[in-house]
């Protein structure tokens, strides 16, 4: 754990109305980590990337990102500094193409000129295994592409954090290895990633530290196996039968 802190989360909060949704957390991140963050639904972990990427405001803390102080700027321009996200839920441009989306991203982040954006989508398209579908309408991938073209649309920003937000959702477990295949090329280039995902086999897979959200608030952050075998954690969120079942395969590894 040397690597430098490339981002620093001090007792960032947001309110909604009499809601904490994301109460007083405090995280840092290291260059090329890729981390799970976890929770039951409603934690807080899309408003923390919300917060984190700028698309919404802190009710309070401070945001800092290779050592400035992001708190606060508009969402394209934490995007040029590098860092991107991808939505939970998808939604392309539909009408135009899925290059054209992917050089959105670029644009968006890059303020990269038209040639330089398409140069770029193409790597990403290349890169995501969606070339064949460059010209067609983003509105005709189905849901397994539709996630992909997120992931090249973020990676067309040429982030060095990344944080997906449930990018297995709704995929068959063919579809999820290619993902996994693709999240660990994408940190073996040096990106930090931090993956929002509810399937714990996943998680154990790609990340080697956990977060735990619960009501807003940070409830364990650690080793991925200590983690899940932390009795707060499993009554919290694992649930005891998960807990056997992953002790006894990590017993047997
Ligand atoms: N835009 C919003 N307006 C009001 N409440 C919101 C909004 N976004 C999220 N919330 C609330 O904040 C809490 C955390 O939600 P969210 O961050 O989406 O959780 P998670 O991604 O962990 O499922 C929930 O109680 C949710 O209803
Ligand atoms: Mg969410």
């Amino acid at each position: 754990m040397s690597a430098k802190v490339i981002l620093d989360i001090q007792n960032v909060s947001r309110q909604f109305g009499g809601i904490r949704a994301v109460d007083n957390v405090s995280l840092t991140f290291r260059e090329g980590e890729i981390v799970g963050l976890i929770g039951p639904n409603g934690a807080g972990k899309t408003t923390l990337v919300n917060l984190i990427s700028g698309f919404l405001p802190v009710s309070g803390g401070r945001i800092t990102y290779d050592g400035r102080d992001i708190t606060g700027l508009k969402p394209h321009l934490i995007a040029r500094s590098g860092v991107a996200r991808t939505f939970q839920i998808v939604q392309p441009f539909a009408r135009m193409t899925v290059l054209e989306n992917v050089m959105s991203g670029s644009i968006f982040a890059g303020g990269h000129g038209l040639a330089e954006a398409r140069r770029i989508a193409h790597e990403c398209l290349a890169f995501t295994q969606l070339t064949s579908f460059a010209e067609s309408p983003a509105s005709e991938l189905a849901l397994a592409n539709r996630k992909r073209l997120e992931l090249a649309k973020s990676l067309a920003m040429q982030p060095k954090i990344l944080m997906l937000d449930e990018v297995n959702a709704g995929l068959n477990s063919s579809e999820i290895q290619d993902a996994m295949r693709m999240i660990k090329a994408i940190a073996a280039r040096g990106i930090t990633i931090i993956v929002i995902e509810h399937l714990m086999r996943v998680v154990a897979t790609l990340a080697e530290r956990v977060v735990v959200l619960h009501h807003g608030s940070v409830l364990r952050d650690g080793e991925t196996n200590e983690v899940f075998q932390d009795p707060k954690v499993v009554e919290a969120y694992l649930g005891a039968k998960f807990a056997s079942r992953f002790a006894a395969s990590a017993a047997q590894a």
